[in-house]
């Protein structure tokens, strides 16, 4: 007979074999109420003395929360029960008996952590395990149906592309070596040749701040398109965000509701998003009785207090040249800024994308790099920095990409208290086990 699973058992009479494991038992009068699990869902699984082989009963008796079984059985409805069946068995075994879980029902949030290998076996970890590959899924659709190609960048690298200033260090034999912080300049060189291409690998921060939205290692999306300006990376972004959005409320419902996310406010998620430039929002936010000058860059509180009201992201463009990355353009319209954007989610979710136009011209580049490290009293290493360079001078277009923190997209789309719970095994800055 096939395996069903939990969720495909709706008939009332049919003969069904289910595998799982042991959420909940109880004894009682001769019958064993087992509740097992699989990756759908619960169902009650009775096990009668006197209506299985001595065999089967022995199990039904032996077996602990969390072992792997596997029952045969007639499917009975139960309108007490959560699917509405409950399964009476007709054979019971166990593929391998758990010994006492560790996990019990009050737990710390370190011990959670701690024992994350099996806190991911938990209802709520599997439905946000579920969602972020519908995310992933949903990502790389979009942008497939928008004639884009993946591509792989090496994750070892011998530069940073952002600050430089959050890099993980490693001993590429004998020589100093980098983990990525961003795909971003391999994805350049690789738009010369495919035109739309995204990398999706993970970028490292060595951050040491602790807040509830920065990871070490993040899974990050980077598209990179020739030909586009900075409105039509913008209206991408959009796309992008409102296609994953509206897919789960539409697709993913049963996962929405395990997690209590309203859908509406995922089917809300539709372009337009506003667009505000720096110099707006520090007016708005110093309007709120904040004390911000031109250049400060926005934190926790300033980002929470401009999407506070907000039900969909908002792009916050233009931002002031001294707080950016160096291979942004300068903006014509306002010399002081650059050609750029950030996303920031709703309801104080944080920063989810940043994008930019690159500069593309040779002599505009090396002027500006010359600029940073005057500014910045740095230099910058030609032999790191070169072969990115050279792209500028063989037949070079305009073009602008952008970078998507996945896990802070799950976080805010699911509602997550922390970024943690958005990645199976979260590196952080206190945490490398499990
Ligand atoms: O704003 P960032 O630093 O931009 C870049 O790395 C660009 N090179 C991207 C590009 O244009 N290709 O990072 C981009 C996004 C942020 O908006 C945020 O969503 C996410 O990466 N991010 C983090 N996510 C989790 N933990 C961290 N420590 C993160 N740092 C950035
Ligand atoms: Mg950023």
């Amino acid at each position: 007979m096939d395996v069903l699973h939990i969720s495909d058992v709706r008939e009332t009479g049919a003969s069904v074999k289910l595998r799982g494991w042991v959420h909940r038992k109880r004894v009682s009068g001769g019958i064993a109420f087992i509740v097992i699990r699989d990756r759908t869902g619960t169902i009650q699984v009775a096990v009668k003395k006197d209506g299985v082989d001595p065999e089967s009963w022995r199990a039904a008796e032996a077996v602990t929360v969390e072992s792997s079984v596997e029952v045969n059985g007639i499917v009975k409805a139960d309108p007490r029960a959560p699917t509405g069946y409950e399964v009476q068995a007709s054979s019971f075994s166990s593929t391998a008996i758990s010994e006492p879980y560790p996990i019990t029902e009050y737990q710390s949030t370190e011990l959670l952590l701690d024992k994350r290998h099996l806190w991911l076996r938990s209802q709520g970890m599997t439905a946000v395990m579920r969602a972020r590959s519908y995310v992933f899924r949903h990502a790389r659709e979009f942008l497939d149906g928008q004639e884009f190609f993946e591509v792989t960048p090496p994750v070892i690298t011998s530069a940073g592309g952002e600050t430089g200033a959050d890099l993980f260090e490693v001993d590429y034999f004998g020589k100093k070596a980098y983990l990525t912080e961003s795909s971003q300049l391999y994805a350049e060189a690789m738009i010369f040749s495919l035109e739309r291409v995204y990398s999706f690998v993970p970028s490292f921060r060595a951050e040491k701040s602790r807040t509830t939205k920065h990871l070490a290692e993040y899974w990050h999306l980077e598209p990179e398109m020739a030909y586009f300006d900075n409105e039509m990376n913008m209206k991408l972004q959009e796309g992008l965000i409102s296609h994953i959005a509206t897919k789960l409320a539409s697709e993913h419902g049963d996962v929405l509701k395990v997690l209590n996310v309203d859908r509406a406010s995922l089917e809300r998620i539709k372009p337009p998003f506003k667009r505000l430039s720096y110099e707006d929002a520090i007016s708005i936010l110093n309007g709120k009785g904040f004390k911000l000058k031109w250049g400060d860059d926005l934190g926790v509180e300033e980002e929470r207090a401009i999407t506070a009201d907000e039900d969909k992201p908002i792009f916050i463009c233009n931002w002031p040249k001294e707080i950016k990355p160096f291979y942004m353009p300068i903006n014509p319209d306002d010399p002081r800024t650059v050609v750029c954007s950030d996303m920031q989610a709703p309801h104080g979710h944080g920063e989810i994308i940043g994008g930019s136009e690159r500069i593309w011209k040779y002599e505009e580049l090396i002027a500006r790099m010359r600029e940073v490290e005057k500014a910045k009293g740095v230099k910058f290493n030609m032999d790191n920095y070169g072969w990115w360079i050279d792209l500028r001078r063989y037949g070079s277009v305009p073009h602008a990409g952008f970078g998507m923190g996945i896990e802070r997209v799950i976080k805010w789309m699911l509602n997550l208290d922390h970024i943690r719970d958005a990645i199976p095994f979260p590196r952080m800055s206190n945490r490398l086990e499990p």
